[in-house]
């Protein structure tokens, strides 16, 4: 059974009425962020029940010693965490000398939202204490996006059947851990707790990486809305600061507590400044106070929805689903920072250690580039060009030489950081995604000039990798690629990963036309490459050789390209005759028997079609797709939405809908019982991607913008929007046509179902 508590809304996540199995699943969903920090949606007052606490700063991290049971040569040392930072949110409240706190008091009326398009999670409950006292709670906070170092808070209490006394107790504490700790260390050091008035700040550092951090707060209190002045006692212990402050309150009186929080951190302050700096910054949202703050919190929020939003007319779940998946990608990274990436979990959860996969490759990239300034694109790629030479020492560690490229599988600062051999050492596809990005990239964007700056190095060292890794089959008389592990994690060690092979014949082929390209055009460019690279011409001919003569794994009577050498020799019997008992199979099998049955994890094949479809006529894309797809269990998040895309492109509409629902609602309705763990961010790409490129169609392969739009029975309408290259063209389909309108000035060809359209400034195109 799928959760299903959150109630549908256009604009909103809801959850009405208090459940305490809920709590951590809704820490998850209820996430805030923006883009340089976040948190999970735990209470500010007390809570005793089971919880997950998170607070996170993007690009702070930890090494944590790998824990694995053999080690062998090559392994990480460190797999990078995110850091669960100080809490900085907690208010504790304690009436008439009684704490509240929701595991132990009667709750009703309980009501959370999550409104995404302002970007504010609010929560309103009646509670009532073992002594009958009863209370009203509201309580608003966001991540500031306009300052993105700070957040608010406004608490209120409204006692309903007394009068009495109320306490507020807000503090920071940087006592905290992360749950997934190797060793159960704890990761922060703290160097200084300083006090003034009403505002309090942890300075802190993270041991070994040294990360400085300054953790801060500032309150303020208003009785019915005015502000009023309140002593306090401190309570001071050696990770910690609280401020109680005390008050009388009437029955029906709203007592208020504003508490501003945030962090400065060494990357973006000298460190002998953070806690001046934070000072500074509190100082100022204070003066601007929380109503104009949250004001400016609304604007900044619209402004990332009037290019970044979907809207599904006729189902209000797949409309909450879809704005869903845009808010968290927006909240996980705006793209400001080329230090910063998009960790699979976001800011919600520590999970895959919030570190960088190829997901943000293979699957965000196109998100970020449609919805945003090109600029925001070119910060993804500039991540991995910064990280080069890591990458180059991280395939130098596993024997390669001569300036080849492994890119690391889980990454934090350019070191690999996974310690499963079968991942770290095998699963080198993700390599290829780099060079495909840039491809994705400049294709889109037509901004060539990426290649020649920067793209072209990191093409020669991953060219480099692939010729290093392929070796000569004398039998064959072809190049084969041994030992790895393909997307699909469910095969380890396997030869000749159809995928993997593609990707690296594809890579060089890449490499060397726009070696040539560079070589005529760009003369400066190209000197300092060869000399940056050390190129000799004669490792051109060599990896030529490798890309002509690639082997792929095929068979003549199924007419497919096979996942791997030996795949037909596995008893290929489809996901659907497997019993709902033994699913997920990750869950119920051993890893053995998982590896030996021919079940599919996620698009391996079927991805390497997706990423170039334009190289497969629909009837072999349709023949891949009939035989794979019904041996795929979908057990990662990145799998349904590739197959959504494939379906739709060709016409299989219902298959195309029912992997749509499963990506747009993974986290809302928990398909994979995990959600208390974290969001699943990425994929959530992967959602938009089955809109636009799924059902809308869009492709865009030699410069041609390709639009062939359908719809899914169940909706009445959708529309989304796209930057392309200075225009903004809003594609709008229902059961009768499609309109397009160019919102720009400048014109936009287009191709509408084969046809050549052409979208003037500020026109309406309907078809
Ligand atoms: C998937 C990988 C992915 C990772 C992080 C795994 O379950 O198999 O392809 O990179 O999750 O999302």
């Amino acid at each position: 059974m799928n959760q299903d508590y959150i109630i549908p809304n256009e604009w909103s996540i809801i959850e009405e009425g208090f459940n305490k199995t809920h709590v951590t699943a809704s820490e998850s969903i209820f996430s805030i962020g923006n883009g340089a920090m976040g948190q999970r949606a735990n209470f500010e007052e007390k809570y005793s029940g089971e919880t997950f606490q998170g607070s996170y700063i993007g690009g702070i991290y930890y090494p944590d010693k790998t824990r694995v049971g053999w080690w062998k040569n090559g392994y990480p040392e460190y797999f990078a965490k995110v850091l669960n930072a100080p809490n900085w949110i907690g208010i504790h409240v304690n009436i008439n000398g009684i704490p509240l706190d929701l595991n132990t008091c009667e709750v009703y009326e309980f009501e959370r939202e999550l409104n995404m398009k302002e970007g504010v999670l609010t929560r309103s409950f009646i509670a009532e204490l073992s002594n009958g006292n009863q209370l009203k709670v509201f309580a608003t906070r966001f991540l500031s996006l306009n300052f993105n170092e700070v957040g608010a808070i406004k608490y209120s209490v409204t006692p309903t059947n007394f009068s009495g006394e109320i306490e507020f107790i807000p503090y920071i504490d940087a006592g905290i851990v992360n749950e997934d700790s190797n060793y159960d260390e704890s990761f922060w050091d703290i160097l200084q707790i300083e006090e003034q008035k009403n505002e309090a700040y942890i300075l802190s550092k993270t041991y070994k990486t040294e990360f400085h951090v300054c953790t801060g707060m500032k309150v303020e209190f208003a009785l019915n809305d005015f502000e009023i002045t309140l002593d306090k006692e401190t309570e001071k212990t050696e990770k910690s600061i609280a401020f109680k402050y005390k008050t009388k309150v009437e029955k029906g009186d709203t007592f208020s507590i504003y508490k501003y929080g945030g962090y400065t951190q060494s990357m973006n302050h000298s460190k002998e400044e953070l806690m001046f700096s934070l000072e500074k910054m509190l100082q100022k949202v204070a003066i601007i106070g929380f109503d104009d703050l949250l004001q400016k919190q609304k604007e900044a929020w619209a402004k990332i929805w009037e290019t970044a939003d979907i809207t599904i007319e006729g189902d209000i779940k797949a409309q909450q689903a879809i704005r869903f998946n845009i808010f968290q990608l927006n909240q996980t990274y705006l793209g400001e920072d080329s230090r910063l990436n998009i960790g699979p979990k976001g800011f919600t959860g520590e999970k895959y250690g919030g570190s960088t996969y190829w997901d943000t490759e293979a699957y965000c990239i196109p998100f970020y580039m449609s919805t945003k300034d090109k600029h925001v694109a070119k910060n993804l790629l500039l991540y991995r060009y910064n990280q080069l030479d890591k990458a180059i020492e991280n395939a130098g560690k596993l024997g390669f030489n001569s300036g080849a490229a492994l890119y690391p599988m889980v990454t934090m600062n350019g070191e690999e950081c996974h310690n499963e051999w079968e991942i770290t050492f095998e699963e080198i596809h993700r390599n290829g995604a780099m060079i495909y990005a840039i491809y994705n990239y400049v294709n889109y964007t037509g901004d060539y000039s990426y290649i020649p700056e920067y793209g072209m190095e990191v093409m020669i060292a991953i060219s480099r990798f692939w010729h290093q890794r392929s070796t000569f089959s004398k039998a064959k008389e072809q190049y084969v690629i041994l030992g790895v592990t393909g997307p699909n994690e469910y095969e380890n060690n396997v030869n000749n990963n159809y995928y993997t092979n593609y990707l690296a014949k594809w890579c060089i082929e890449y490499t060397l036309e726009n070696f040539h390209i560079i070589k005529e055009k760009y003369g400066d460019d190209f000197e300092r490459i060869m000399e940056k690279t050390n190129l000799e011409e004669l490792e051109l001919k060599q990896w030529k050789e490798v890309a002509d003569k690639m082997y792929f794994p095929y068979d003549d009577d199924e007419e497919v390209f096979l996942q791997q050498d030996g795949f037909l020799d596995k008893e290929l019997i489809p996901v659907s005759e497997l019993p709902k008992s033994e699913r997920p199979i990750n869950q119920k099998w051993s890893w053995d028997r998982i590896l030996r049955s021919p079940y599919i994890k996620q698009a391996d094949v079927l991805q390497g079609i997706y990423f170039f479809e334009n190289e497969f006529d629909k009837n072999t894309i349709k023949r891949h797709f009939d035989f794979y797809e019904p041996l795929t269990v979908h057990e990662s998040s990145l799998s349904p939405c590739v197959h959504s895309i494939l379906a739709s492109k060709i016409g299989m509409n219902d298959k195309a809908y029912e992997m749509y629902l499963r990506t747009a609602r993974l986290d809302l309705d928990d398909y994979n019982h995990e959600v208390h763990e974290g969001l699943h961010i990425t994929s959530m790409a992967g959602t938009w991607l089955s809109i636009v490129q799924g059902f809308g169609g869009m492709r865009n392969f030699n410069d041609e913008l390709t639009f062939t739009p359908q719809i899914p029975k169940e909706w009445k309408s959708y529309s989304f929007k796209i930057e392309y290259r200075g225009a903004t063209l809003k594609v709008y389909k229902d059961h009768k046509g499609c309109k397009f309108t160019n919102e720009s000035d400048t014109s936009l060809d287009i191709i509408v179902n084969d046809e050549k359209v052409i979208v003037k400034p500020d026109q309406l195109v309907e078809m």
